[in-house]
């Protein structure tokens, strides 16, 4: 298994350039399922869960051809089977999208039931709930969800709580339903909006996204489209995070800086100095230690608990005391463990934890849990004396392109280790 490893003390400094949102090309890639004719996505980053999502469509027969820059052809025309099996829903929770798609137009569906997760139970039952009310027959067979259909029907869907999938499986079943449907209560996040955006450069008819009330008039059929998928703002966050905590100086580029309005404001608050242009954010510490900052996890456009991680990471190095509440995920802090093992003085009480930032953190030997815990064990790192190895980077790969590439251009010292031979005690 490859293992990062991270000689921490260097500031960040110079310029990097945002990849395409993962969050927002799963969806999207899913959705293209719902056309007549083959769909052109640019912007795709080059992730592990992108390829996980590929080989997932490519086993229902979905032709795929990939181009130099990550354009991504997708024809569903030849699609065989709706089939989401087992070994590949089990290493990525978001193959659940393809569950929408199918069902409105093909009529069926088989997606293995995602089960438990390191950060929490995660289920998929207003996923499940939603498709029904639009009439979908589903029962679980066998650790499967199988739904059947003739055309789904539109319906008022009134979700429980805010669920960003859920909330875009059903806007892209109900894209094919008959009749109207109105989503409350829907998730508002900018990759909602963004799926929006491209079902609608099919031909589908949405208007809402962004807002918590989402309508949907369904349509007979839709065409393949072309779209560029809008940028990772938790990449950009976890670059500016990275940036902050060693006291450095980036710009990030090719990003969207309206959709990091309530991070840029925590990272104003611990001291940085950020300049925002139309699709660049420039931060500044001057040297200076960060300040500890208070922040609460909430469904956009709140704190992102994607990015709770991260800041925990910044408070354990920060000056003064901050405390970090998750509300979006019950057991969201296994990064906790870790980063306790390099020096960080934090303590966890209920769904708060609550640091005393120190002055370094040790290197250490530490463990991905998951992919965003990973990526604040690889800041940890950065500022930490000595080296940490952090093993079980797979996590990482899912969501981070060439994240030590990029660390590296910024002037980390962080390199890619190949995994363990295995010893033949024999
Ligand atoms: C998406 C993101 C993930 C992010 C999360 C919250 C993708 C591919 N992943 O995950 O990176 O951390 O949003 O912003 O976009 N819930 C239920 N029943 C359901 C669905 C959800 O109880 O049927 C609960 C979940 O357990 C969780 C909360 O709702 O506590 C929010 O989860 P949800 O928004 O659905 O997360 P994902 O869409 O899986």
């Amino acid at each position: 298994m490859e293992r990062l490893l991270i000689r921490g003390g260097n500031s960040l400094d110079g310029d990097i350039r945002i990849s395409g949102a993962k969050n927002a090309a799963l969806p999207i890639m899913a959705g293209t399922l719902l056309a007549d004719g083959p769909s052109v996505i640019g912007n795709i980053p080059d992730l592990h869960d992108i390829t996980t999502t590929m080989e997932l469509l490519g086993r229902m027969g979905v032709r795929l051809t990939v181009d130099e820059r990550m354009r991504v052809e997708i024809d569903p025309r030849s699609l065989t089977n709706c089939h989401a099996p087992y070994e590949m829903v089990k290493t990525m929770r978001a193959s659940i999208l393809v569950l929408g798609p199918l069902l409105a137009r093909y009529g069926e569906a088989d997606v293995s039931l995602p089960g438990g997760c390191a950060i929490g139970t995660r289920p998929v039952n207003l996923h499940v709930e939603g498709l029904r009310a639009l009439g979908a027959e589903i029962s679980v067979e066998n650790g499967y969800i199988r739904a059947r259909c003739s055309r789904l029907k539109g319906a008022r869907l009134v979700m429980d709580l805010v669920t960003v999938t859920g909330t875009e499986n059903l806007m892209m079943a109900a894209a094919l339903a008959d009749g109207t449907s109105v989503i409350e209560n829907a998730a508002r996040e900018p990759e909602v909006v963004d799926l929006a955006n491209y079902l609608n450069a099919m031909g589908a008819k949405i208007s809402g996204a962004g807002t918590d009330t989402i309508t949907v008039e369904g349509v007979e059929r839709m065409q393949g489209a072309h779209y560029d998928v809008l940028p990772d703002r938790i990449e950009t966050g976890t670059f500016l995070v990275a940036a902050a905590m060693t006291r450095g100086r980036i710009r990030v580029k090719n990003t969207a800086p309206p959709l990091l309005d309530s991070l840029i404001a925590k990272l104003r608050d611990c001291g940085a100095d950020i300049a925002i242009g139309d699709d660049w954010i420039a931060l500044d510490m001057d040297g200076r230690r960060p300040k500890a900052v208070n922040v609460r996890t909430a469904p956009y456009p709140a704190f992102p608990t994607d990015m709770q991680a991260q800041l925990c990471a910044l408070n354990a190095v920060a000056d003064g005391v901050g405390m970090v509440t998750e509300t979006v995920f019950e057991n969201r802090f296994m990064h906790i463990l870790e980063i306790q093992r390099m020096g960080a003085e934090v303590k966890l009480e209920g769904h708060t934890a609550i640091s005393t930032g120190v002055e370094y953190l040790t290197g250490a030997p530490v463990m991905a849990t998951d992919l965003r815990a990973s990526a604040s064990l690889v800041l940890a790192g950065l500022v930490a004396k000595g080296d940490t190895l952090v093993d079980r980077i797979y996590h990482i790969d899912r969501g981070y392109e060439c994240i030590e590439e990029k660390l590296a251009q910024l002037g980390a010292d962080i390199r890619r280790m190949p995994g363990e031979l295995a010893v033949n005690h024999a």
